[in-house]
């Protein structure tokens, strides 16, 4: 089918039929059952969960007009063949920009996540039958069908607080034949009459795990939840509510989400003031590992870290502080601008984290009460704080 084509037949706000039941292997054109088949060659799909994915299309959760997230923008997708295949593939669709707003910028503010992303964090949420879940961020409903065709929809419980998007998504649902409960408002907020739950999913990126979603889950239950900080790209948490209202647990690989709407942060802090250079005594390549990123994210509060790929191999990296300091680094040059010497306090941290070993974001963890949240790295003892040397020393 030709571009022009595909737009006509996209006309409507019904997403066209793909073969989503398909034969795997059919050469040529992936379907469903090939993404399936994918995630179960990949060890995502354990138990049960390999029955509910096939049972539950992805496609009946796309609407028709979608984006492709590149690195720097999201880009239309046009005709059903696009579509089709993007939906069969293990890549997120974009299914908002702007919060709605037409003529925005171009930011993706809802989407239907990654599938071998969905298939990780239900695997981490370590569901039973009888088990109830709250997810916050329903978004297009498929997690949520998911989970209902696991557990039932009475189970069930989904908060968005979008209200077009959490429409949309009532509707799909519907028409797949799954009720749970669903509500539009603010997931940060407790779901009033609610009661606990045993399990809580967040599909929004948190930028600290607020008290009150604990305060939701029975001592024993589980979150599962991406975690988004100034220096981190993204990593998911899994946390086991304790007896006192705390959660502890583990990192568990990386995540990379949209964030929930209140924990939205701008990329850098703005910064002015003319630049110094000098010789980086450090590749900022190396400031990419996620166990680094952790580490950092806890030594250095309030610093700002992004990056983007540079033409002929390396990465160019920005550093920005909230008193006013910032650093850019790519291959051996550094530029410093502000207050401070930011990329020294940068290559320090890195030579502290490699004398704890250079852990691995698996070692680190996360502890969160009434009073905020510690990272730690091993054991919950050992508490990543700010300032000199309170970390356990490595191997
Ligand atoms: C990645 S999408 C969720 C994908 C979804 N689980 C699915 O199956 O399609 C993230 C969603 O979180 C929603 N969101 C953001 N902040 C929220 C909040 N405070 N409470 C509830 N939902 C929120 C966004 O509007 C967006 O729809």
């Amino acid at each position: 089918m030709d571009a022009a084509l595909g737009a006509q037949a996209f006309a409507g706000r019904q997403p066209p039929a793909v073969r989503a039941a398909a034969v795997r292997g059919d050469p040529g054109v992936r379907t469903y059952a090939d993404l399936v088949g994918e995630l179960v060659d990949r060890g995502l799909l354990a138990g049960r969960w390999r029955q509910v994915f096939e049972a539950v299309p992805r496609s009946e959760f796309v609407p028709a007009e979608v984006w492709r997230q590149l690195p720097d923008r999201c880009v239309s997708v046009v005709g059903a063949d696009a579509w089709g295949a993007l939906v069969n593939s293990d890549e997120p669709i974009v299914t908002q920009l702007d919060d709605g707003v037409v003529g925005g910028p171009g930011v993706a503010t809802s989407s239907n996540s990654m599938p071998s992303m969905v298939a990780r964090m239900l695997g981490l949420l370590d569901v039973e039958n009888g088990v109830r879940v709250l997810e916050i961020g329903t978004g297009t409903g498929y997690v949520a069908a998911l989970l209902c065709k696991r557990l039932g929809a009475d189970l069930v419980h989904s908060v968005e607080v979008d209200p077009a998007v959490a429409e949309l998504a009532a509707d799909a649902l519907a028409r797949a034949g799954y009720r749970p409960h669903l509500r539009v408002g603010d997931g940060e907020q407790a779901w009033p009459g609610l009661g606990l739950v045993d399990r809580l999913i967040a599909t929004c990126a948190l930028r600290f795990v607020p008290h009150t979603l604990l305060r939701q889950v029975r001592p024993g239950g589980l979150v599962v939840a991406p975690l988004a900080r100034d220096f981190w790209s993204g990593a998911l948490v899994r946390l086991r509510v304790q007896g006192d209202g705390s959660a502890v647990g583990p990192f568990c690989g990386g995540a990379t989400y949209m964030p929930m709407r209140s924990h939205r942060v701008p990329d850098l802090h703005e910064v002015r003031g003319r630049g110094r250079a000098r010789a980086a005594g450090l590749d900022p390549a190396r400031l990419l590992d996620r166990g680094f990123a952790l580490f950092a994210g806890a030594r250095l509060p309030g610093v700002r870290m992004v990056h983007q790929s540079v033409a002929g191999g390396g990465v160019r990296v920005w550093v920005t502080s909230e008193v006013g300091g910032a650093s850019t680094a790519s291959g051996e040059e550094v530029w410093q601008y502000g207050i401070g010497l930011l990329w020294e306090e940068i290559e320090q941290t890195w030579w502290e984290y490699e004398s704890a070993g250079r852990p691995g974001a698996e070692e680190f963890g996360l502890t969160v009460t009434d009073r905020g949240q510690q990272v730690w790295l091993r054991d919950p003892g050992g508490i990543i704080g700010t300032g000199k040397g309170e970390y356990p020393r490595g191997v």
